[in-house]
């Protein structure tokens, strides 16, 4: 786990930072405002690790530690595996753009971050702007508080297991397809990673959109087409997605949008009026999410979860639960075709538990 070690309110990357009391903040606003340049803003950021003890790697300039990143020796996660084996410190601090960061190894201390002290990192520090991007802006990924827990507090609610339960015959549907699909190609090699992507995009859209793709028809759907231009890596997606983690100025200065959402905004504007206009239920998120908007005006104040909050985090769910659920699924696919044993015991308990 990183945490940011500075305590500003303009606080950037990391994945939560420290809330600390104004006065406090002192040191650190001085050092912003006064700084004469930026390169002795930097040199003295630079210095706290030190200065506070914390065993900490080398920076590299401007790139600090993530230098084998940016030149594309390492993808992130492994190269912060790399560095936290080099420790045997419950933390060490890294630099990241100029900035530093302690990087937790005890599990004991990531607790308190996580549940006990958690008060005091509830933000995120990835960028949010709503006038750059209302959709991201919204999302409950990016939301700042007070305004995470009132809308987190909402939400939960709706991921009851007697919920998700309702959806079954909806996500029964989609697995068909690929069952279907799979009988067809049997004993072809196939690219499991890409029949996962289908069979996710197949049950995000239907669940969290109200759409039904059938991506193992002829040619990709619209959804498909729009997943995987989402998580296509080139250069733009890799300054835009640093820029959300690591320099959130940019976001506002050049008017970055962390996804393009238009197709997923109009599907479920689309989805909402179809729903209110011939007063359908399908018991899926669309219907959960409109529940949800109509009750949270009358009894929860400052925080508003108008039709952009709605869409927005429709897109979230899109965004989280596509790409994480896929590559699991196709993991464990993997494993259980390698693993004859396994796929027997799977196959044994889930008959045993779920009668067709
Ligand atoms: C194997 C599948 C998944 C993995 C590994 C995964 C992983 C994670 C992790 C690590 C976080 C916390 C990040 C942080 O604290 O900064 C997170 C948050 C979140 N995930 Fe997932 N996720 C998965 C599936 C899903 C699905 C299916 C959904 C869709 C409903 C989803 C929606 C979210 C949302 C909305 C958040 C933010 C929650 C909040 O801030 O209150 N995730 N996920």
């Amino acid at each position: 786990m990183i945490w940011n070690f500075l305590c500003s309110n303009k606080c950037i990357t990391g994945i939560r930072h420290l809330k600390v009391p104004e006065s406090d903040m002192a040191d650190d606003d001085t050092l912003r405002f006064r700084a004469i340049s930026v390169l002795s803003l930097l040199n003295k950021k630079s210095q706290l690790l030190e200065k506070e003890g914390v065993s900490y790697e080398e920076p590299f300039f401007l790139a600090g530690n993530l230098w084998d990143v940016f030149k594309g020796k390492r993808q992130i996660g492994k190269h912060l595996g790399y560095l936290y084996s080099k420790y045997t410190t419950p933390y060490f601090g890294i630099y990241i753009m100029g900035k530093p960061y302690l990087v937790l190894r005890n599990p004991e201390i990531i607790k308190s971050v996580t549940i006990r002290d958690f008060n005091n990192f509830e933000d995120r520090t990835f960028a949010c702007d709503k006038n750059v991007d209302l959709m991201s802006g919204n999302s409950l990924f990016i939301l700042r508080n007070p305004d995470w827990r009132n809308i987190r507090n909402k939400l939960s609610p709706i991921f009851t297991s007697g919920k998700l339960k309702l959806m079954f015959p909806i996500m029964k549907k989609c697995s068909m397809e690929m069952v279907i699909f799979l009988n067809k190609h049997d004993s072809e090699i196939m690219d499991i990673k890409e029949i996962s992507a289908k069979y996710m995009t197949d049950l995000v859209a239907s669940c969290f959109f109200g759409f039904e793709t059938n991506s193992f028809g002829e040619k990709d759907s619209d959804f498909r087409i729009v997943s995987k231009k989402m998580f296509d890596f080139d250069i733009a997606t890799a300054f835009r997605l640093f820029s959300y983690f690591f320099v959130p100025k940019f976001v506002s200065w050049f008017k970055l949008k962390l996804f393009d959402t238009d197709f997923l905004q109009n599907v479920f504007h689309e989805a909402i009026k179809e729903r209110q206009t011939h007063d359908i239920k399908r018991n899926d998120f669309v219907d959960l999410l409109l529940q949800l908007k109509e009750n949270f005006s009358e009894n929860t104040k400052n925080t508003h979860f108008d039709t952009h909050s709605m869409v927005s985090q429709a897109i979230t769910f899109f965004v989280a639960g596509f790409e994480t659920t896929s590559n699991a699924v196709a993991f464990a696919l993997y494993e259980l075709c390698l693993r004859q044993d396994c796929q027997d015991k799977l196959r044994e308990e889930i008959e045993k538990i779920y009668k067709y």
